[in-house]
């Protein structure tokens, strides 16, 4: 099937260490793992995801392991988050732009609910930054998120994510440039005041996050 421009050298799924972490193309070995996140309530709140069976689970996860390729519009690369060499999450991005001069990927991130609350999504989304804007040459990084997802959007707003806009289907888009970024990551809440556009729906608890400027 044709999908337009392709990008100049692929990027295939490599594996990332971090100072906790591996960042590694999936496995079917993972199954049991990833079951269990799959039937997790608190991943499942604010993903446009089914509950899955432990088949259904397993075919997920084998169309995950093939997920390792970045070429053409909407790829996917899918790579699990291991922690002391078991699975505890997926940080994903999808190439949207493939243009050399705009290219942009959006990111997606979960962790087991046991695992959260410890920087670990943090340090994976760093990572998968590192690699969007590194080696795929990415110019903007996209996060679409539930606008009730807290956690998810103060995660974005660690990283420097900034909001662009709220979609009609109650879904925030927020994108990171190089320069957004931030590092090291303010663990407490940035102190800006909440953006206009957002001030006005987002519900009372929501994380203080950035506009981003807009062209
Ligand atoms: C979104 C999600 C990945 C965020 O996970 P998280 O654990 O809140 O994020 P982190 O792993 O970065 O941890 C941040 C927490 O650890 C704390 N923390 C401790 N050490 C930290 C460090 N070194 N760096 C950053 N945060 C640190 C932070 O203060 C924060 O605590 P708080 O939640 O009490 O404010 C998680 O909630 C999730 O998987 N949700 C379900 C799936 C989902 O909705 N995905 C998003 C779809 S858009």
């Amino acid at each position: 099937m044709l999908r337009g421009t392709r990008i100049e050298t692929p990027l295939d799924a490599p594996t990332i260490h971090t100072a906790r972490l591996t960042l590694r193309p999936h496995r079917l070995t993972d199954a049991d793992a990833w079951y269990a996140i799959q039937r997790d309530p608190m991943v499942l709140e604010f993903l446009a995801w089914p509950r899955r069976t432990r088949a259904e689970s397993f075919q997920h996860l084998k169309d995950r392991t093939r997920h390792t390729r970045l070429l053409q519009s909407n790829d996917l690369l899918a790579l699990a988050i291991e922690r002391d060499g078991r699975l505890i999450g997926d940080v994903s991005l999808h190439l949207r732009t493939v243009s050399a001069d705009v290219r942009s990927a959006e990111i997606g991130w979960l962790l087991g609910s046991a695992h959260t609350g410890e920087g670990i999504a943090t340090e994976a989304g760093d990572a998968m930054l590192d690699l969007a804007f590194g080696r795929l040459g990415a110019h903007r990084v996209y996060a679409v998120i539930d606008g009730r997802n807290h956690k998810s959007l103060a995660l974005a707003s660690r990283l420097g994510f900034a909001v662009t806009h709220h979609r009609d289907d109650g879904n925030f888009v927020l994108l990171v440039t190089p320069s957004l970024r931030r590092r090291p990551f303010p663990v407490a809440l940035p102190a800006a005041p909440l953006p206009r556009t957002i001030a006005a729906d987002a519900p009372q608890h929501s994380p203080r996050l950035r506009q981003a400027p807009l062209r």
